[in-house]
């Protein structure tokens, strides 16, 4: 993967002094990133494990979890499966989604896995509860096709053993949002058949060479600092879509503290150009731009050499017209002095989503130290969730429904 700054306004000199100033050649170990350190093989078997014997009998699986316990497997799934139908995700307490998966999924050939940290996710155990129950009024053996993940001890782990279901542990230290690495996303990426291995030299490999994440954070620090406090992530590909919702997480929960944040924006090219890209180019200079274009596509389409309407796309391919635009959003963005990172992706799989995932991780805790605020934990999510379990003990409605 190649990631180009095209940054205007700061020599790479700056970035430099920044990053000397935060000690940042003693950051990438566990004691301050825990999620560098990447799966023993003893731990891996473990899952493995569980999932042939999930895959013995089933060819489904329903992931229930909810933000880091669900969306870095969504997002590897999306972009490196694409139609592989293998996953479900309920990853919101709607009952309208819960009804629509419900109906659709094969019974007898789903299995499930309840994936929390805490084990006590409002959303995660309402759902957990609505699907066991379906399990017994089906009549279908619970314990064989269940797993549960979490920390070792929490509520999830003694419901496990209760039911004489799998347990798969997430190591203590790995918050949520950057668990992508553990059971949390290995178990489904195993289930649904993708290369791990792959997935984790993906992440190897920015271990080895982490001097893009650096620059990233230093270089959005900076613009940060500028006045530019919003972050867009617009992948030129649909199939990254949950990348975005997966990295709008880790750069909203791990950065907006203490007053501080850079407000993370999504987009899509090429469908967004014709929705923000306006005001993207020619809107307040407080956007910090992350484009990604994948340069090789599983399928690519070929126009007729004689085209209708627009003879320029004549004989063109549908992955040339798409880099066209993206070459053309660039170059508005230049020309207005944007600061752009860009990468080029060779392709959607594995290795580079493993690359991906760790660089933005390795990037938002050096940001963190940068802005002085802890990247772990998200205090504040507490105070509705705190109000929204008293709502539900004393069985008020919060005044606000007519
Ligand atoms: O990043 C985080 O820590 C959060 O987004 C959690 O992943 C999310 O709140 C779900 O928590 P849990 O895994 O405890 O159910």
């Amino acid at each position: 993967m190649k990631v180009l700054f095209e940054d205007s306004g700061f020599p790479l000199l700056d970035y430099e002094l920044l990053l000397e100033e935060i000690d940042y050649k003693n950051l990438l170990k566990p004691s301050v990133m825990p999620f560098t350190e990447l799966p023993s093989e003893e731990y891996l078997l473990k899952i493995m494990k569980v999932v042939e014997r999930l895959q013995e009998r089933f060819v489904s699986l329903v992931v229930v979890g909810m933000g880091g316990s669900s969306r870095g497997a969504k997002a590897l799934h999306q972009a490196v499966g694409k139609e592989n139908s293998r996953l479900f995700f309920l990853d919101n307490i709607d009952p309208d989604l819960l009804s629509k998966v419900l109906k659709q999924i094969d019974w007898d050939k789903t299995a499930f896995a309840f994936i929390s940290k805490s084990g006590k996710t409002l959303e995660t155990v309402s759902l957990m509860n609505v699907i066991l129950e379906e399990l017994v009024r089906r009549e279908l053996p619970v314990a064989e096709r269940v797993v549960f993940v979490g920390d070792r001890g929490n509520p999830f782990n003694k419901l496990a053993d209760e039911l004489g279901a799998p347990f798969l542990e997430i190591p203590k230290e790995i918050g949520g949002r950057f668990s992508v690495f553990t059971a949390v996303g290995l178990l489904p990426a195993y289930f649904a058949g993708y290369n791990v291995t792959r997935f984790l030299e993906g992440a190897y490999k920015l271990l080895e060479t982490p001097l893009s994440a650096f620059y990233l954070a230093a270089s959005k620090y900076l613009h940060y600092k500028s006045g530019r406090d919003i972050s867009i992530v617009m992948p030129y590909s649909t199939y990254m879509n949950e990348f975005t919702e997966w990295y709008a997480q880790l750069w909203a929960e791990s950065l907006g503290k203490d007053g501080q944040g850079q407000t993370p924006l999504k987009a899509i090219g090429t469908s967004s150009q014709h929705s923000i890209l306006q005001l993207f180019v020619d809107g307040p200079d407080d956007k910090f731009y992350q484009l990604f274009f994948v340069n090789s596509r599983t399928s690519d389409v070929k126009l007729p050499d004689e085209a209708k309407v627009l003879p320029y796309i004549g004989g063109k391919t549908l992955g040339e017209v798409m880099r066209a635009e993206f070459e053309g959003t660039l170059y508005a963005l230049r020309q207005k002095n944007r600061p752009v990172v860009r990468f080029e992706l060779s392709r959607l799989s594995e290795y580079q989503m493993g690359y991906l995932f760790m660089a933005y991780m390795v990037a938002v805790v050096v940001m963190a130290k940068l802005m002085g605020v802890n990247p772990y934990g998200q205090p504040a999510v507490e105070i509705g969730k705190r109000y929204a379990r008293e709502l539900l003990e004393e069985g008020r409605d919060g005044g606000l429904s007519q």
